[in-house]
């Protein structure tokens, strides 16, 4: 692959924001390091419904069908919290996703040796932490049918959604979160609620067959979801790779999140299959926080989570992993120096905006190149 088709979709409140600090750094690896990323933009979510009436334009949509990869920033706000339901601005990111095939969302919560002072937990709890999240992302109770409010006639009306998971969908996503653990510490928790559960019981055994029958030099584990809530606070160094559905992987990474100082730290890739042919995969790489409409427009905001879906997107979809592990150092590095934007700022540090602290990554990226 020559030139790199990057389509930009900053979104809402805080995703232009932090975008601007990976726009940045991609000006720098055009010019300075022939990195040959060919950016396109495109609207999502508010933004998009402003312009289009819908979540996201069907141009935009296509654009992302076509991009080598996407990077997407943030959607939402109290701006859009009375339009309609299918083109809420979340509507726009789960679209993506499930028409991009996009199945396998990977959280990794790191704990920065210099953050081990800012969790909310105790130091000696977070310290060296390393766990990856591996989300199902295209089934459950995201996507199954129906879903709707019912009107019952009798003055009542019924919410329903419907979690549906087959056993191909199960099948795949636990072959990522096996694979995945052989490159690390080679141990697998699967988490759902098969005590309440069918679709946990389903989980349970597809999983448990998938790991039988080719995965079995990883060590696996089961753990009922609510009770893997708990052991990440508890104690989270315990765990590798979690793999587990789409709600409690939405819920468990928020969590997971936090043990790292903040939800302003946390990247994450979303991934398709490979292509049978060329290997190449559809992919989107999003931070794990939202549009922050509390801070939105006051220059506060960590671009951190946002710059490390970047490093994401170097490192899976490019395969440039010097550059990853480089753009990984240099935001370590930053931490290093005491460098802190307000949601990760503890006493005797400097605290900076989103601006200064892309511009300190930019530069500590750059004198590692050199
Ligand atoms: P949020 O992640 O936007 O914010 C939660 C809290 O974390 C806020 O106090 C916010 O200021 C803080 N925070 C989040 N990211 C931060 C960052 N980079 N730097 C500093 N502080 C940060 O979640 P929310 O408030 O529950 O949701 C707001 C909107 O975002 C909603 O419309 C929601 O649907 C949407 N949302 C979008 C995504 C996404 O686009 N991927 C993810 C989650 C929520
Ligand atoms: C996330 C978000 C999304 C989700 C919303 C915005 C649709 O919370 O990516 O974690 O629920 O998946
Ligand atoms: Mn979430």
């Amino acid at each position: 692959m020559a030139s790199k088709k990057l389509l930009l979709l900053p979104g809402d409140g805080i995703g232009p924001e932090a975008m601007a600090e990976v726009r940045k750094i991609i000006a720098y690896m055009n010019a300075e390091l022939d990195s040959e990323f060919v950016l396109d933009e495109g609207l999502v979510g508010g933004s998009a419904y402003d312009a289009h009436g819908a979540a996201i334009s069907e141009a935009d949509m296509a654009k992302a069908l076509a991009a080598d990869a996407v990077l997407f920033g943030a959607v939402g706000g109290p701006k859009w919290d009375r339009v309609p339901y299918d083109v809420r601005p979340e509507a726009g990111l789960l679209r993506l996703r499930k028409d991009m095939e996009l199945f396998a969302n990977l959280r990794p919560a790191i704990c920065y040796p210099a953050l081990a002072d800012s969790s909310s937990l105790k130091k000696d709890v977070v310290e060296g932490l390393d766990i990856l999240i591996v989300r199902e992302l295209t089934g459950g109770v995201y996507f199954g049918e129906p879903k709707e409010i019912r009107d019952l006639g009798n003055g009542q009306k019924r919410g329903i959604d419907t979690q549906v998971y087959d056993t191909y969908e199960i099948e795949r996503i636990s072959g990522v979160a096996f694979e995945l653990a052989r490159t690390r510490a080679n141990k697998v928790t699967s988490m759902e609620k098969r005590n309440v559960m069918k679709s946990g019981v389903l989980w349970n055994e597809v999983v448990t067959a998938t790991h039988k029958a080719k995965y079995s030099d990883v060590k696996l584990e089961h753990m009922l979801a609510d009770a893997g809530g708990m052991q990440l606070v508890r104690w989270p160094k315990q765990f590798d790779v979690i793999v587990t559905d789409n709600l409690f992987g939405d819920m468990l990474s928020d969590i997971a999140a936090m043990l790292t100082g903040s939800l302003g730290m946390l990247p994450s890739a979303s991934l398709g299959a490979p292509d049978a042919k060329t290997g190449s995969r559809k992919a989107l790489y999003e931070p794990v926080h939202g549009s922050a409409p509390d801070i939105a427009g006051t220059g506060a905001a960590n671009p951190i989570a946002m710059i490390a879906s970047f490093a994401m997107c170097l490192r899976y979809s490019f395969n440039m992993i010097a550059e990853a592990d480089r753009l990984e150092a240099a935001i370590a590095g930053v931490l290093d120096d005491g460098i802190r934007t307000g949601d990760i700022m503890s006493e005797g540090k400097i605290k900076v905006g989103t601006v200064e602290m892309g511009d300190a990554i930019l530069a500590k990226f750059k004198a590692l190149a050199a």
